[in-house]
């Protein structure tokens, strides 16, 4: 990996972040540029050509419902707009594998699949046999489509997670 990476996440002020910031850690703090997804645009994406992308999941109403509109979803028509050639894309997301078994880190899901849809070229997947969970939209194929990361139940396990993905991207990135 030559080229800088740029780290866009959301939600903001709780635990994404917190990950967002060990991330950029893990890869290099000269290496890698944090991003809150809020009131970015797609011409934002521009300055990179390795990238990852950072979400929580909350629930099918992250998606659906009205009276909640995260940072992701504000950013979702914004897909449209991005310039996917010569990017690498890899995604990472928050989840609760006990409470929320059957849609865990369902985001990730959500996402990966924009990317898919757009044709980018999404690095980073992660075998599902190292989780515990019931169901999950995030599974393409047989592995995640990126990197689940579960702050509530496992927090022991992230530095690991982390250092692991990081080291596969660095040789997947440009
Ligand atoms: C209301 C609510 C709904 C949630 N729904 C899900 C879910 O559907 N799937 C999942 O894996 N985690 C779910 N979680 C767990 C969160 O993704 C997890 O706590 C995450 O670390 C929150 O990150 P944040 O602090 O950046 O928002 C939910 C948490 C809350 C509070």
């Amino acid at each position: 990996m030559k080229k800088k990476v740029g780290i866009f996440y959301g939600p903001t002020g709780g635990k994404t972040e917190k990950v967002a910031q060990r991330v950029r850690k893990a890869i290099g703090e000269d290496m890698a540029d944090l991003i809150p997804i809020k009131n970015s645009k797609a011409a934002d994406f521009d300055k990179y050509e390795n990238i990852i992308l950072g979400c929580s999941t909350i629930g099918k109403e992250t998606w659906d419902a009205e009276r909640s509109k995260p940072d992701w979803d504000l950013f979702r028509p914004e897909f449209d707009n991005i310039n996917y050639e010569g990017k690498t894309f890899a995604l990472f997301g928050l989840g609760n594998h006990v409470t929320y078994a059957a849609m865990f880190v369902n985001a990730i899901g959500f996402i990966g699949k924009i990317l898919l849809a757009k044709g980018a070229n999404v690095v980073g997947r992660v075998p599902t046999c190292e989780y515990t969970f019931t169901d999950s939209e995030a599974i393409v194929g047989n592995e995640f489509i990126g990197l689940p990361i579960d702050e509530d139940f496992e927090p022991e396990l992230t530095d690991r997670r982390i250092k692991e993905w990081v080291g596969r991207l660095k040789t997947l990135f440009q």
